[in-house]
């Protein structure tokens, strides 16, 4: 989840690898460090914290030398101090690293009785002394890589500088992502294209188990067997895309408002409006003959599928069974007859997201993936890809990736419905009709709240517990809702199915805990209504999410009532996304805390 880059460049390279990492950042901010080579000779600057306070030693102390590498670090082993930031630096070896080796500790104690100083608290350490004991026993830099490599067990995406080899990075890749970039006599390493955009579009992303020997004349790369390989060369499509917050505050709010246009872009790309039907597109699963369909993935993603999951049921009566990914993994699970298999995920990159793509291809399933990245490893290893179009979603909290996947489901949930003959042909033209509306509403939607909003989030900033309920899909809001808020805001937030309330966390009601209720008038409406009933007669505070049907039908106090228009039942999780997003991100920012890169998190989760 770390952030890494290396650049074989005409000038000197430090600042280009400062502009790579901040592109870089969303994957870890904790510490970041940057190493070049000069005449030789391996230098570093290293800063605890995010990339701004590398830049000031930076500033203080410039690093020259047209070779270098650098890192932004989400730590997983070691505090986050700068003696762990890397480079990692051994005997003229600079190691930058994303990842995790499990075998580190194993390694680690084999090098200290072979006498080794162990300086960090780091598991990366180990590789840069494996190869620095490796060449001090004789072995060329490339050997000694191709024998770490060997030694090393888990995940990483590494590039590494030698002294002494002043025009030359070796890279290597076994899960996280690593990009070889192709520029007019330079070379570069990325952890992504976007990381490269300002050097070039023209990419090789490494396969696992490859490692790459770069150079000013190209690329040489070698597989798990020391093969010479090839690998195609792509233009990366993120790299025109505009990466700055515009005039908003933070990406996310940027991210909340972009929405009505990225959702009508996911929208066009699978239905046709006019003629009131679902494009070919959406039909690449052939859903008329799956008996079942398991889907797979972390976070809001794994929202997203599981209102896809409630919508492929019910109307196009296919059986699906979803898990978070991290379970998913490990579940074994068998998986017989004729199924398919749906992953979702913004960065395209998530590790248990990717292992349980991979359980499901090895177990022969049909592998479609719901993905933001064109170029991820999960697109990269489906059968079938549908792209989300939602543009590069930078704010760590997922707003606008979520509400595309939420856009690509129903579409897919139409083509099923079609094929499955659960639908008929005017039911898809009134589900497609319908949805054409999303991007119209929406925009009215986030005009009209973003008052009230601000005011209710205000005084949810003084709370420390928020429970948030909901029935049917406006469940699985609640419980989105209450990721979005803890965090970005880090207030602590529960999300409930409504009726699961009595069963126990009715217990935890009272006046310091407000209840957020997302119920929209929906054939759930009047049974959520009793909840909040039990709710208001136990003295809880509630926030009534609902429309302009559900307002008038309710005559409860409330602490605050948010009233959307009326929409079509199917719409309503598009819709109810929006404040749910609002409340958690005005909270947070009268909290005061760092939105878009709020602590402890990454964007992408490349490690288990
Ligand atoms: C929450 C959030 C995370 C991600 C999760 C999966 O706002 O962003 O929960 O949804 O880490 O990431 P992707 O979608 O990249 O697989």
């Amino acid at each position: 989840m770390c952030g890494i880059v290396g650049i074989i460049g005409n000038k000197p390279v430090a600042p280009l690898l400062v502009d790579a990492l901040k592109r870089l950042e969303y994957r870890g901010y904790d510490s970041a460090g940057v190493a070049t080579l000069m005449d030789g000779k391996l230098d570093r600057r290293r800063a605890e914290g995010k990339l701004s306070n590398l830049e000031t030693e930076l500033s203080h102390h410039p690093l020259d030398g047209n070779v270098g590498i650098g890192h932004t670090r989400w730590a997983t082993h070691g505090a986050p101090t700068q003696n762990n930031a890397h480079p990692h630096f051994c005997e003229g070896v600079a190691v930058v690293h994303n990842g995790i080796i499990e075998n580190f500790s194993e390694i680690r104690d084999q090098l200290k009785a072979r006498g080794a100083v162990i300086s960090t608290e780091t598991d990366t350490e180990v590789i840069a002394q494996l190869l620095a004991s490796l060449i001090r026993n004789g072995k060329a830099p490339k050997e000694a890589m191709a024998a770490t490599l060997k030694l090393i067990r888990g995940a990483y995406a590494l590039a590494v500088m030698f002294e002494g080899l002043d025009g030359e990075i070796i890279g290597a890749r076994n899960g996280p992502p690593l990009a070889v970039g192709f520029g007019d006599g330079e070379m570069f390493l990325g952890s992504d294209a976007i990381a490269l955009s300002p050097f070039t579009d023209d990419i090789s992303y490494l396969e696992d188990g490859d490692w790459a020997v770069v150079n000013r004349d190209g690329v040489e790369i070698h597989d798990t067997d020391g093969n010479i390989v090839h690998r195609t060369r792509i233009k990366a499509s993120s790299v025109h895309a505009q990466v700055d917050k515009g005039n908003h505050r933070h990406f996310m709010e940027k991210e909340i408002y972009e929405q009505p246009e990225v959702v009508s872009h996911t929208l066009a790309h699978y239905l046709d409006f006019t003629a009131g039907k679902v494009r070919g597109i959406a039909s690449e699963i052939d859903f008329s003959s799956v008996e079942a369909l398991k889907i797979a993935a972390c976070g809001t993603a794994y929202y997203a599928g599981q209102i896809g999951k409630y919508w492929l049921e019910r109307y196009a009566r296919l059986p699906v069974e979803i898990d978070v990914a991290s379970e998913f993994r490990y579940r074994e699970m068998p998986l017989p007859g004729n199924q398919a298999a749906l992953f979702v995920s913004q960065s395209g990159e998530t590790a248990d997201t990717l292992a349980s793509l991979r359980y499901c291809k090895e177990h022969g399933l049909k592998i479609g993936s719901i993905v933001n990245v064109p170029e991820s490893t999960i697109a990269r290893e489906s059968d079938v890809v549908f792209p989300i179009l939602a543009g590069p979603e930078i704010g760590v909290a997922s707003t606008k990736a979520f509400t595309c996947q939420l856009a690509t489901f129903a579409a897919l949930t139409i083509a099923a419905g079609r094929a499955r003959g659960t639908l008929i042909a005017d039911e898809e033209t009134n589900m497609v009709r319908a949805l054409s509306e999303v991007p119209r509403i929406a925009s009215s939607v986030l005009n009209q709240i973003q008052p009230p909003l601000e005011t209710l989030s205000r005084d949810l900033a003084r709370y420390h517990h928020v429970l948030y309920l909901g029935r049917g899909t406006n469940y699985t809001l609640a419980m989105e809702g209450a990721l979005k808020l803890k965090e970005i805001s880090y207030i602590h937030a529960e999300g409930y199915a409504a009726g699961e309330l009595k069963h126990g966390p009715i217990a935890l009601i009272d006046e310091n805990m407000p209840v957020i209720v997302i119920a929209p008038s929906d054939r759930h409406f009047e049974k959520t209504v009793s909840n909040m009933q039990e709710v208001a007669a136990r003295g809880g505070r509630i926030i009534f999410v609902t429309d302009e049907k559900g307002a008038a039908a309710s005559d409860l106090e409330t602490m605050a009532t948010i009233v959307l228009p009326d929409v079509d039942e199917l719409l309503m999780p598009l819709i109810f996304s929006l404040p749910i997003q609002l409340i958690a991100y005005y909270t947070a920012v009268f909290m005061g805390t760092d939105v878009d890169q709020p602590r402890n998190l990454a964007k992408s989760v490349t490690v288990e």
